[in-house]
């Protein structure tokens, strides 16, 4: 893998998610946040449904050592419909790189579900490690799981999620793997600081697939300004920083 901006060096997945120090990077009263995706040429998050067909062994390396740069990793209910998560952290070696950098060894999971439709036997609601907060504006509670489960009743309103997480839990980063419903109303809410984008080269086309940013339009385009670019194995890696009007 290269670096080729903005400066020609090699490189890892593992030292593009090191190191980042984005606590430094804190807003007032939120937490920084920074969205994690991958995507076709032609801007799809999905093949039939999942992200397996977007994402290569790199991009899964830099999937899991970003997880090591933050206090929290955020997910939509889609994609846990979908996708099957366990507990964040997969393995010792990077739960001891997050303590390297400062982390607690297990990041909180927020998992945002607005009608609480969420798989009960999920296996990140049930790892007895795994700390969870579920936003969500439903009065149910899911039966029997085995992770350390805290409900917050925050409806639909993420600018209360956020300031929630800082204020209860001390979180100063977040790291959201998406999905592209969940992404939009993150942007809508000017909540997104900064955006890891794995272009895969495929394209898939139709309609029907999801782009990475979905459901709610953007009253103005986000714009961002470009932070690093890597190749490795003909896929581009990408880092964006979100302007934000002061
Ligand atoms: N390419 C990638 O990097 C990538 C990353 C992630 C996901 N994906 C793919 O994307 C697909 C899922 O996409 P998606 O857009 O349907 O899923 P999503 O964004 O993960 O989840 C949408 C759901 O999240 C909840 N939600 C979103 N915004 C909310 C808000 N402001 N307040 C409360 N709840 C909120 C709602 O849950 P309820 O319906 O439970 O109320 C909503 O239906 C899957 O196929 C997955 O594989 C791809």
């Amino acid at each position: 893998m290269q670096l080729i901006h903005p400066e020609r060096l090699p490189t890892s997945p593992e030292e593009l998610a090191a190191g980042l120090r984005l606590a430094a990077l804190k807003p007032p009263g939120r937490p920084y946040l920074g969205l994690n995706m991958v995507s076709s040429l032609d801007g799809k998050a999905t093949i039939d449904w999942r992200t397996k067909g977007l994402s290569s062994e790199l991009d899964r390396r830099l999937f899991h050592n970003l997880r090591t740069q933050v206090d929290a990793v955020m997910v939509g209910a889609g994609t846990l419909r979908q996708e099957r998560y366990g507990r964040v952290i997969k393995n010792e070696e990077l739960r001891q790189k997050r303590v390297q950098e400062g982390l607690a060894p297990d990041p909180l999971a927020v998992i945002v579900s607005a009608r609480l439709d969420l798989p009960a036997d999920l296996p990140l609601l049930n790892e007895p490690e795994q700390r969870v907060v579920i936003a969500t504006g439903s009065d149910a509670t899911l039966p029997g799981l085995g992770a350390q489960v805290e409900y917050v009743r925050v409806g639909d309103d993420l600018p209360r999620l956020m300031a929630y997480l800082t204020e209860a839990h001390g979180i100063r980063t977040v790291l959201c793997e998406g999905g592209p419903t969940l992404n939009s109303y993150l942007f809508a809410a000017l909540l997104v600081d900064e955006l890891f984008l794995t272009l895969s080269p495929k394209l898939v086309g139709g309609a029907a697939a999801l782009t990475i940013v979905a459901a709610r339009e953007l009253v103005d385009p986000a714009e961002l300004e470009l932070v690093t670019v890597a190749e490795g194995e003909g896929e581009l890696f990408t880092r964006w920083r979100v302007r934000h009007a002061s």
